[in-house]
């Protein structure tokens, strides 16, 4: 490809002199003799270098750049100057214009920059490119992850979404297996169509079936009006049936039954009714176990997981945890109006990369979100972090051992009743009988690890 240079010159012939030289060395030159006219080709021109004349009426040299700049047009310019304009020419090339030829031209001199400028063009053009695919690998949708791992999770959905067959997620708790789905959806060719979420865990067997099938009025006692399913709801889109394998056997034959036919009826209906979906399933059970208990039918899960995608959990790709943690944090710290807060204390982050994570990303979110809403300073600290685990401790009561020192026991008492207020420095103060300030106190030693705690 020819390397393109724009020249813009009031002065026509200068314009038209220059085009013919530079068209000789084997560029392809574009000219404008005004600063608008060169405005509106250098827009969205993929020039190398813009050659312009500082003065010329309306838009000039200078204005020429500094539009081109904001509007992160990359393109390398080089300033004609008149005698007398110098200076504004040195003040350009100070603001990054790559430099600067005074009139009368000095042939020699003009084709000696016209190459370097267009190297130092392509340098940065393959550096940004470098840099889009860098960040494109670190994302995926809202998928956030650069381990090999999750690149090949990627490289999966990619492959997989626009062909319309089953998938079915298999991922620990927290790993991300509604946002695959999403994922997968977005990809797909279905994107516009619905996605249609249904946790087959949350409802006991007789709603589920509700949920699913739908129902016609007057199926069943309070059956007042006729109810869309999720099946219908989805059509021509994306069913997602997440926690699969809890699914009771016998809806799960009427299931399997539907997704066959492409047509089911609804609760208490004769009339077959046709839909075009895509299922998406989830679980997080040990597929094989869930077959051999008799869980999960051994043909529907056939049918469901063509292909099927292994989430890994967090601790298997550590590669993402910092990664995650950094993207939380600034998440967090935006929405709680905590812009200031943009790191990690070296303790807390070492916390962060030594931790097992078995509540694998949602755990990391959610600590994360807690550690914001906690940090005072500039940094999230460890004690910031450390507040979340205290927090979420489920124990209510205190086994206190014979043999116990009293300082250990008060110390077990404060975190276990700032634990049971969810963190309401307030609250627990006043059950404590101690003062909001001398509560924080406390706890901020304690969560520095400077003493035990008995349990
Ligand atoms: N790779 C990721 N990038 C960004 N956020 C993530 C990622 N994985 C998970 N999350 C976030 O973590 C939380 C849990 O994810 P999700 O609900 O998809 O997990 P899940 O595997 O469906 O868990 P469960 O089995 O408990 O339903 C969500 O808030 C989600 O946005
Ligand atoms: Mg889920």
């Amino acid at each position: 490809m020819a390397e393109k240079i724009l020249v813009a010159d009031d002065e026509k012939h200068i314009a038209e002199g220059l085009q013919m030289l530079l068209a000789d060395e084997g560029y392809e030159v574009d000219t404008a003799t005004d600063g608008t006219a060169a405005w509106k080709l250098a827009q969205d021109g993929e020039y190398g270098v813009v050659l312009a004349d500082l003065r010329m009426p309306e838009v000039d040299g200078l204005e020429l750049f500094s539009r081109m700049r904001k509007a992160g047009i990359a393109s390398e310019m080089i300033i004609i100057t008149g005698e007398g304009s110098v200076e504004s020419a040195k003040e350009a090339m100070r603001q990054g214009a790559y430099d600067y030829l005074e009139k009368p031209l000095k042939i020699d001199r003009l084709k000696e920059l016209i190459p370097k400028a267009l190297e130092k063009f392509q340098v940065k053009q393959a550096n940004r490119q470098l840099e889009q695919r860098l960040s494109n690998l670190t994302r995926f949708g809202d998928l956030i992850g650069q381990s090999e791992e999750m690149k090949s999770i990627y490289g999966m959905i990619e492959a997989a979404a626009p062909t319309g067959a089953s998938i079915m997620i298999v991922g620990e708790s927290g790993t991300g297996k509604e946002l695959v789905a999403r994922a997968i959806h977005d990809k797909s060719n279905r994107a516009k169509g619905p996605f249609i979420a249904i946790n087959c865990a949350a409802f006991p067997r007789e709603i589920l079936e509700n949920e699913l099938f739908g129902h016609e009025k007057g199926a069943f006692t309070g059956a007042i009006n006729e109810k869309q399913g999720c099946f219908e709801l989805a059509d021509g889109g994306t069913l997602f049936l997440d926690e699969v394998a809890e699914m009771e056997p016998d809806i799960q034959v009427k299931f399997l039954r539907a997704l066959e036919q492409r047509s089911f009826r609804r609760l208490g209906g004769k009339k077959e009714i046709s839909v075009d979906i895509r299922v998406v399933s989830a679980t997080n059970k040990h597929i094989n176990k869930a077959i051999d208990e008799g869980k999960l039918r051994e043909d529907l899960f056939h049918r469901l997981a063509v292909i099927p995608l292994f989430l890994p959990p967090l601790r298997d790709r550590r590669g993402d945890v910092r990664l995650l943690a950094e993207s939380f944090l600034r998440r967090f710290a935006e929405e709680n109006g905590k812009k200031h807060l943009k790191s990690f204390a070296p303790e807390a982050l070492e916390f962060i990369n030594a931790y097992r994570w078995p509540g694998n990303v949602r755990e990391l979110k959610n600590a994360l979100e807690r550690a914001v809403i906690f940090a005072r300073g500039e940094q999230i600290t460890l004690t910031d972090l450390r507040a979340h685990e205290l927090i979420m401790s489920e124990d209510r009561e205190i086994r206190i051992p014979v043999g116990t020192s009293l300082q250990q026991v008060e110390r077990t008492l404060v975190l276990k009743t700032f634990s049971f207020t969810e963190g309401d420095h307030h609250r627990a103060a006043t059950m404590l009988g101690i003062e909001e300030e001398e509560l924080r106190n406390r706890l901020n030693m304690l969560v520095a690890g400077e003493v035990a705690v008995a349990s």
